[in-house]
């Protein structure tokens, strides 16, 4: 069984007047363990595509299942599970919360879980270790460099065990060597945990990274 199957998906925006196409009849299956990536142009419907699976957007017209289940006709509690469940998510802008420090932005997913305290707290000393921060717990976002936001918000995508992390250009705001470093360590976490990651990126020395690369272009799979 694929842990991400997509067929015949499309997405379609209505801007004003017009009907914009951002996907037209995608298919896509992914299996569980893989590290592949989307690529395409700006606008090629990538974030698109990773919103659906991700359960945040629904498809105009197709199918999408997530370990086996069909989420298009879910209601948005039904999906909240899902997501809670099943799913992790990277931003390119990181997304953490200010005001929060990196253990309580790392800890936020878990509010929706039925998980002690003290758990709770193993969790997020735990995952903060396997991003090399465990010493930066107590400080605010505004006080950490930009890779080391991205080392946050890939322990916030960990701390529920998902089985699948989407990343949407998780290195886009980053120096080169950065984002290889970041691409590096969620290879490693993807090795480790058998975390299936499936991430857009721009970065062509980044892609070569991936076990399998997707094209998108202009809401269509191109190129395979
Ligand atoms: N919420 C939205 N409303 C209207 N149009 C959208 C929306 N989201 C995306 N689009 C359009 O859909 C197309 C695909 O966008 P997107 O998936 O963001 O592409 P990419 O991530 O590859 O840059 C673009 O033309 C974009 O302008
Ligand atoms: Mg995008």
């Amino acid at each position: 069984m694929n842990i991400v199957y997509v067929e015949k998906v499309s997405k379609e925006y209505q801007l004003g007047a017009t009907v914009v196409k951002a996907l037209k009849g995608v298919d896509l299956a992914v299996e569980g363990g893989e590290f592949m990536a989307i690529v395409g142009p700006s606008g090629s419907g990538k974030s698109t595509l990773l919103n659906l699976i991700g359960c945040i957007e629904k498809p105009t017209a197709g199918i999408v299942k997530v370990d086996g289940v069909d989420v298009v006709n879910l209601s948005s509690n039904e999906l909240a599970v899902i997501r809670a469940g099943k799913l992790g998510f990277i931003f390119q802008t990181f997304n953490l919360l200010p005001v929060l420090t990196v253990a309580e932005n790392v800890e936020y997913p878990l509010h929706l879980k039925p998980v002690g305290s003290k758990e709770k707290k193993e969790r997020v000393d735990s995952v903060l270790k396997e991003v090399g921060l465990e010493r930066f717990s107590a400080h605010k976002p505004a006080e950490l460099s930009g890779g080391q936001r991205q080392r946050v918000a890939i322990a916030r995508a960990l701390v529920g065990s998902p089985s699948i992390i989407l990343a949407d250009e998780p290195t886009a705001n980053l120096d080169h060597k950065t984002g290889t470093g970041i691409l590096e360590l969620m290879r490693g976490i993807n090795k480790k945990f058998g975390t299936t990651f499936i991430f857009s990126t721009h970065d062509q020395k980044i892609v070569t990274m991936a076990d399998r690369v997707v094209e998108l272009r202009d809401g269509e799979r191109a190129g395979d």
